[in-house]
């Protein structure tokens, strides 16, 4: 029998039980659950509402529990509904009355509250260090291949020649801001609804300061309704998960191009890469298609709570129940494709001669080739013309710039002098950009630097968090 069942006559039939079941899904947030108990009990022993005896049979009873779910050999009963029944009704079989006293004063509905935020607390630190790992990885990268030249694009068409390090520092900046919307996310989720009960308080002296410091969130929510009725920071969980895909599934698209026979820019490792049960010659980006692929799926848990909270009337509603699964899918594909794409920057081999070759092609120099002009005194307008013209001549002719004879190019514009292609290969079209963030060496070399600093302050941040979680289970 449910630990409610006193107003009813039968119990929940089989289908209905195993429909409305979360246990399948929130058994994942046992810790979570445990904490908040514990930390509930302590609070109820500090105000006199619990003798101390009880609060460490409880303490003691849920700690026990806790270390057979830690160690695997919990026996589960699936006639549970949810976590905080498969841990009340256990705790209430292990030490009897002191644990029915557990929920004096708390309703599943701030305790569930309570322990999907100190879960998605959890997560979202987990994906602040996943994602400064990657980070790690791509800033290596980008030194590791400081000087290798590549053609930078617009349209996917060769545009300029670019320095590979800045193309993937440009990565590195996204990323950047994935940390700040992941720490965005923790700190909506850092407030305690402990203490609100069903929707309305209750009549017990609860100190709520007390158990938001035991369980290290930042502030009691001042709302009893709200609290137990808002899941916003798990939108705001899943809006930094879906973006943060988004990014990567954009340098995924690029992995697989830049590995295809045509590009070759870089080749994968095969520990990345996989092969085809019909054509042997075959290796595939698997792993960055199936990142790609997970993009959707990560928006889709988006779009699904959106929907599932529009129009819920106050305050708890069991269709807040359907707000875990898809959080905690979304951070999982997060976490586990930053540690594939990590793996393959890591890992991948880049081919530099590749690159370069294709640096020049696709005249990346007519850019330059207007500038010189105009720094000749030509309006930059009139000079992009005049370059324009002189890319179709050569096109019709199937010539690069760097093959017209100084008689042609005067044919064009009689400010053109022998010293017109000086400096214009790729590397000295790349140097030339010394702008502050531009691809010039200089400029990437403070990027560099300027990289490793976010870093570095970012890691020290995501430490500064994980100093507030709660330790009421003394892990
Ligand atoms: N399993 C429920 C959930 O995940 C817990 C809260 C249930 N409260 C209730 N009154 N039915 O949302």
């Amino acid at each position: 029998m449910a630990l409610w069942s006193g107003r009813f006559e039968q119990g929940v039939s089989e289908g209905a039980q195993r429909f409305g079941a979360s246990l399948p899904v929130d058994r994942a947030m046992y810790a979570q659950d445990i904490a908040g108990s514990i930390a509930h009990a302590r609070m109820l022993g500090r105000q006199g509402i619990l003798d101390a005896a009880d609060v460490e049979r409880i303490e003691k009873g849920l700690l026990n529990i806790k270390r057979q779910m830690d160690e695997g050999t919990f026996v589960w009963d699936l006639n549970d509904e949810d976590i905080h029944m498969a841990v009340e009704s256990q705790l209430i079989r292990d030490v009897g009355a002191a644990g029915a006293r557990l929920h004096t004063g708390r309703s599943r509905n701030d305790q569930v509250a309570t322990d999907t935020r100190l879960y998605a607390k959890e997560l979202l630190l987990s994906l602040v260090d996943g994602n400064d790992a990657l980070r790690k990885v791509i800033l290596t990268s980008a030194r590791t291949n400081f000087g290798v030249i590549m053609p930078g694009y617009t349209h996917l068409q060769h545009a300029q020649p670019v320095l590979f390090s800045h193309h993937l520092l440009a990565y590195f900046w996204m990323l950047t801001r994935d940390h700040v919307r992941l720490v965005a996310a923790w700190r909506s989720a850092d407030a305690n609804p402990l203490g609100s009960a069903a929707l309305a308080g209750t009549t017990y002296p609860l100190d709520r300061a007390y158990t938001t410091e035991l369980l290290g969130f930042s502030h009691p929510i001042p709302n009893s309704m709200d609290a137990v009725s808002d899941r916003d920071y798990l939108l705001d969980l899943l809006y930094a998960c879906s973006v943060s895909m988004m990014h990567l599934s954009r340098l995924c698209e690029e992995i697989i191009t830049w590995s295809t026979t045509e590009f070759g820019f870089i080749t994968l490792s095969d520990a990345y890469s996989t092969g085809s049960s019909i054509m042997p010659q075959k290796k595939n980006p698997d792993f960055a298609e199936l990142t790609r692929g997970k993009t959707g799926r990560v928006y889709g848990d988006l779009m699904g709570l959106l929907t599932t909270l529009k129009s819920l009337p106050l305050a708890y509603d069991k269709d807040l129940q359907e707000c875990k699964e898809g959080a905690i899918d979304a951070a999982g594909t997060l976490q586990d494709a930053m540690a594939c794409v990590g793996g393959m920057v890591a890992t991948w081999q880049v081919n530099a001669d590749a690159m370069r070759a294709q640096a020049s092609r696709g005249f990346t120099a007519a850019t330059d080739v207007a500038d010189y002009l105009a720094r000749r005194g030509l309006p930059f307008r009139d000079a992009h013309e005049v370059v324009g013209e002189l890319v179709l001549y050569c096109e019709r002719r199937r010539k690069g710039l760097e093959d017209l004879t100084l008689k042609e190019l005067r044919s064009f514009s009689p400010l053109f002098d022998d010293d017109v292609l000086e400096g214009l290969d790729p590397e000295g079209i790349a140097r030339a950009r010394t702008t502050y963030g531009g691809t010039g060496h200089e400029a990437v070399k403070t990027q560099l630097r300027e990289a490793a600093r976010q870093l570095g302050r970012d890691r020290r941040q995501a430490s500064s968090l994980r100093g507030r979680m709660p330790n009421v289970t003394g892990d």
